[in-house]
């Protein structure tokens, strides 16, 4: 709190006295209707979430106004009335009241408080001679919060390295693929990585296997979808789990649990985009973009229109750095999946991809797609990859079996073929899936 100063109020004469009194009754009412608004609105602290807003006479006694819910009355009243004196005493403080006011207006329509977060890039430049100029895709890490959630703090602060780590969801449902997971995630000796048990059981294997394990708590509501859902129900809880890890400092690489560990997948990432992600795509064309052209011929001189083709990038194996645009597309995705249902992975694409237009803000994320030699799906290994002599003796950092149903035995098969070298491990499936 800040220290007790002579309000202005206290100068006056006796015969203000009535004056006096209303003004001090009307600050504290303002008083404690700014500091109910602001625990409403922003249960975790205001200032603890906004970077960028100094006011070293503010903030103290804000933020103990905030994060002290409306219980201690007495305490809070002087706090408030603290506050409402320094605000009147001072035009720089008002500004910034109204900062404040102007921002609760934006929350109250529904705006997202990271839109407020305007990150400055420092001065301006000059452009350079041709050729040399780079625009900016390696956002500022944001400032670590780790009021957020203190026990996985500590959690991650044990096993993290250079705040980075693997994080894995499983439930029960999923025990037998978890264990060749993180078997070869051990067999490598990558010691930064972290499953989150979705129940008990998990919970308990993940302890007795010596794997580092971190549980939610139970009265995390979003969790009862963790316990009994499927696939697709676990993969919209990844994305408001994910914030966490992101808000605490740490770079997140996602993955599924059908995945085979081969190399540590840390020594091969970029880390100058905001999203770093393994593609579903099959071949340069596919996995890194082309020209797809669309022949219209009654168009005549103008039948070609030429379009931007992408593969997806595949929303179970991405490296997300921890900065805002990291955050904004993790609040976009759980928002919309909240909301429709709908795909995880079209979800997370359709918010990374699409362009602002009228109507729609875009998301201004740095993106850049995997190496799909590095980090392989099972179409490019089962269809492309084992019948060539060359790519074959090439050791991948990951495979990812997402393209096949069974998934259990082809994982067993690529641990056979590229860990134990038993040459004819993957023979006996087919490219694709016999349905
Ligand atoms: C794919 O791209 C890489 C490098 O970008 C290149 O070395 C390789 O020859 C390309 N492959 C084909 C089939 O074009």
């Amino acid at each position: 709190m800040s220290g007790r100063r002579e309000l202005p109020l206290m100068r006056h004469s006796t015969s203000a006295h009535s004056l006096r009194n209303s003004r001090i009754t009307i600050a504290i009412a303002v008083g404690i209707f700014l500091g109910c608004v602001f625990a409403f609105f922003f249960p975790h602290g205001f200032f603890l979430s906004n970077p960028n807003f100094h006011s070293p006479h503010l903030s103290n006694s804000i933020a103990q106004v905030v994060s002290t819910p409306c219980e201690s009355s007495e305490r809070l009243n002087m706090l408030k009335a603290d506050f409402a004196a320094a605000s009147k005493r001072n035009v720089d403080l008002k500004k910034q009241v109204k900062e404040l006011t102007e921002k609760l207006r934006w929350a109250k329509q529904g705006k997202d408080q990271a839109e407020e977060q305007v990150v400055v890039l420092g001065e301006q430049h000059k452009a350079g001679p041709f050729g040399t100029v780079k625009s900016l895709r390696t956002n500022p890490t944001i400032i670590p919060d780790e009021s957020v959630n203190p026990r996985l703090a500590k959690t991650l602060e044990k096993v993290a390295v250079q705040r980075e780590i693997i994080v894995g969801l499983a439930n029960s449902n999923v025990k037998e693929m978890l264990e060749v997971w993180f078997n070869s995630i051990k067999k490598v000796g990558i010691p930064n990585y972290l499953v989150v048990a979705l129940d008990d059981e998990i919970a308990n294997f993940c302890e007795s296997n010596d794997v580092p394990v971190y549980k939610r708590d139970p009265d995390e509501g979003i969790d009862s979808v963790g316990k009994t859902g499927g696939n697709h129900a676990v993969s919209a809880l990844k994305f408001r789990i994910l914030r966490e890890f992101l808000q605490l400092g740490y770079s997140v690489l996602l993955s599924d649990v059908d995945i085979v560990y081969l190399q540590n997948p840390f020594d091969y990432l970029y880390r100058d985009s905001d999203v770093e992600s393994m593609t579903d795509g099959h071949n340069n064309l596919t996995a890194y973009g082309y020209d797809d052209v669309f022949d219209e011929p009654p168009m005549g001189w103008a039948r070609y229109a030429h379009t931007m083709r992408i593969w997806v990038y595949n929303s179970g194996f991405f490296y997300l750095r921890a900065t805002i645009p990291s955050i904004e597309l993790l609040d976009r995705v759980a928002n919309r999946l909240s909301r429709e249902k709908a795909w995880d992975q079209a979800v997370f694409n359709e918010e990374l991809f699409f362009p602002s237009h009228p109507g729609y803000d875009g998301l201004h994320a740095s993106r850049r797609t995997m190496d799909f030699y590095l980090f392989m799906n099972s179409k490019v290994l089962f269809k492309t990859v084992r019948k060539d002599a060359n790519l074959i003796k090439l050791k991948p950092v990951i495979v990812h079996v997402n393209y096949h149903p069974d998934k259990l035995p082809r994982m067993k098969a690529i641990v056979e073929f590229y860990v134990n070298g038993k040459q004819d491990a993957l023979k006996p499936f087919p490219d694709g899936s016999d349905w």
